[in-house]
């Protein structure tokens, strides 16, 4: 299919809890081989909207289409059977398991296990380092080694190619960089460059501006669970970026509004806001 048809596309999307309106109309479409960046600050509205891509939650009125097509997530189960692969902070649970293990972990017996029924460890182990090395982490190379004792942005890199292992045409990113050092998250950086170049969709959230300008090829900016900008790459300088983030206040007003307090409170900076 070599038309510009998007992978995965959302449509008016509106999502309520009760009586709070979350979402408000957000049309967003990601194609393959391209990286969609969601910016937002805390609370915008991004998990849930990520959420509602991958089956956790179902809009309240609006469309969500793959390859064009309307479909229905009745759960995450289904979305992922679609090829949509939600990437979270990984590790927590599968600190105590070896990589190997971990890999298979949640996979169908009749569909990836294939012909091994029992696990087979040195199998188990040599397919799951594979993957992770042709991502380019040659860092990983023994399968019996505990996913704890993995680096943050190995084990989200480990994750990555285990989602593009089975399958994904949709790897969806919530914050991966969000705790990692600067090389840390450089390293994640170049998996997604990666998982785009073999033509996944991504949809990469952060509120880390440059790291978005890394990897993004399309951003849209959420404020208050609305679509508040939608730019392509090279539209925006990282300054607009970053002012549209903070909700319209341009850090220059900020900044005056920073000196303004400190002339009246003998230069002591106002508390936090949180
Ligand atoms: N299940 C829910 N019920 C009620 N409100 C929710 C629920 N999930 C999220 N919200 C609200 O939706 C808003 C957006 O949250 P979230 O999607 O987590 O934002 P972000 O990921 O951008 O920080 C918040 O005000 C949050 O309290
Ligand atoms: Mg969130």
């Amino acid at each position: 299919m070599a038309d510009n048809t998007p992978i995965l596309e959302l449509r008016n999307v509106n999502k309520s809890f009760g009586p709070i309106d979350v979402l408000h109309d957000i049309s967003i479409r990601v194609r393959a081989g391209e990286v969609l960046c969601l910016l937002g600050d805390n609370g915008a509205g991004k998990s849930t909207l990520i959420k509602t891509m991958a089956g956790v939650h179902k809009p309240t009125t609006g469309q969500i289409l793959m390859d064009g097509q309307p479909v229905v997530f009745n759960n995450p189960r289904e979305a992922g059977e679609r090829g949509i692969a939600t990437v979270h902070q990984f590790g927590g649970t599968f600190a105590l398991m070896t990589i190997g293990r971990s890999f298979f972990i949640g996979v169908e017996p009749t569909r990836g296990w294939g012909p091994f029924k029992i696990f087979d460890r040195k199998k188990a182990n040599a397919i799951a380092v594979k993957a992770v090395q042709d991502f380019g982490i040659t860092r990983i190379d023994d399968g019996d080694r505990l996913v704890g004792g993995l680096s943050g942005g190995e084990r989200q890199s480990l994750a990555i190619a285990r989602a593009v292992h089975f399958g994904a045409r949709v790897l969806i990113l919530d914050e991966p960089t969000a705790a990692l050092g600067v090389k840390q998250a450089t390293h994640v950086l170049r998996i997604v460059n990666e998982a785009k170049r073999r033509g996944l969709a991504v949809v990469f959230i952060t509120h880390q501006v440059m790291h978005a300008m890394t990897v993004g090829d399309h951003f849209a900016v959420l404020i208050r669970g609305a679509v508040a900008a939608d730019f392509r790459k090279g539209e925006k300088s990282r300054e607009e970026i970053t002012d549209l983030m903070a909700g319209g206040e341009t850090m220059a007003d900020l900044e005056a509004q920073i000196e303004g307090y400190m002339e009246k409170h003998q230069g002591h900076p106002p508390p936090p806001a949180n």
